[in-house]
């Protein structure tokens, strides 16, 4: 990663620039599939305040370059999983092993509960699913949104993750 990149938790004080970043990083997927109202463009201070429960920048200095959250689903049946959300590097910042270094630090942040991870990206967004390969996610289904735009899903254990107890056996 590019020297002197420091990844930290995201705090409601960072949300304004963290929101700034973000618009700014996800025209260019807008532009891709002419959707100007993706969630990451039409999200607000607020929603983004009210999701930091699991929430990292990258700072470059006192510039904050990226942000990237988690959001934590499951079941009883299935276990807990996050959704990694919200991935973004400043577009003059990106091609530098910053997003890499995120994605590490979000699965890292992950409860402990937390037994894999999934998540959702544009079935033509190339670059990004190699990132998403790279770190050992694979395609798992495919959604269109309420644009009609084709997603990807994409999912992968968790590699450090313990075999939760199953119940106790009946006697
Ligand atoms: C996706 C994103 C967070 C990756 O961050 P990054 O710092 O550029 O990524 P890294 O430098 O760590 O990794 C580079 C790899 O990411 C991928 N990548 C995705 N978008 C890229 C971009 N604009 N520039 C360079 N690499 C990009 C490539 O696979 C690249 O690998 P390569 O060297 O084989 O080409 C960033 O490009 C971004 O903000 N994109 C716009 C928003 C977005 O699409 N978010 C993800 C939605 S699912």
């Amino acid at each position: 990663m590019s020297q002197g990149v420091r990844i930290a938790p995201l705090t409601a004080a960072d949300v304004g620039e963290a929101l700034t970043v973000q618009r700014a990083a996800y025209v260019t997927e807008a532009q891709r599939y002419s959707a100007p109202l993706i969630p990451p463009l039409v999200e607000t201070v607020a929603e983004f305040r009210a999701d930091l429960r699991i929430a990292l920048g990258a700072w470059s200095g006192t510039r904050l370059v990226g942000s990237v959250r988690g959001r934590v689903d499951g079941d009883r049946t299935e276990g807990d999983r996050m959704e990694v959300v919200r991935f973004a590097v400043a577009p003059d910042q990106q091609g530098r092993g910053i997003g890499r270094a995120l994605l590490a630090a979000i699965e890292a942040a992950a409860p402990a509960e937390v037994g894999a991870f999934w998540l959702i990206t544009g079935a033509e967004s190339f670059d990004n699913q190699r990132l998403y390969k790279r770190a050992g996610y694979v395609a798992v289904g495919e959604l269109a949104d309420v644009a009609g735009v084709r997603l990807l899903v994409m999912a992968k254990p968790r590699p450090d993750h313990a075999e939760r107890p199953g119940p106790p056996p009946r006697s």
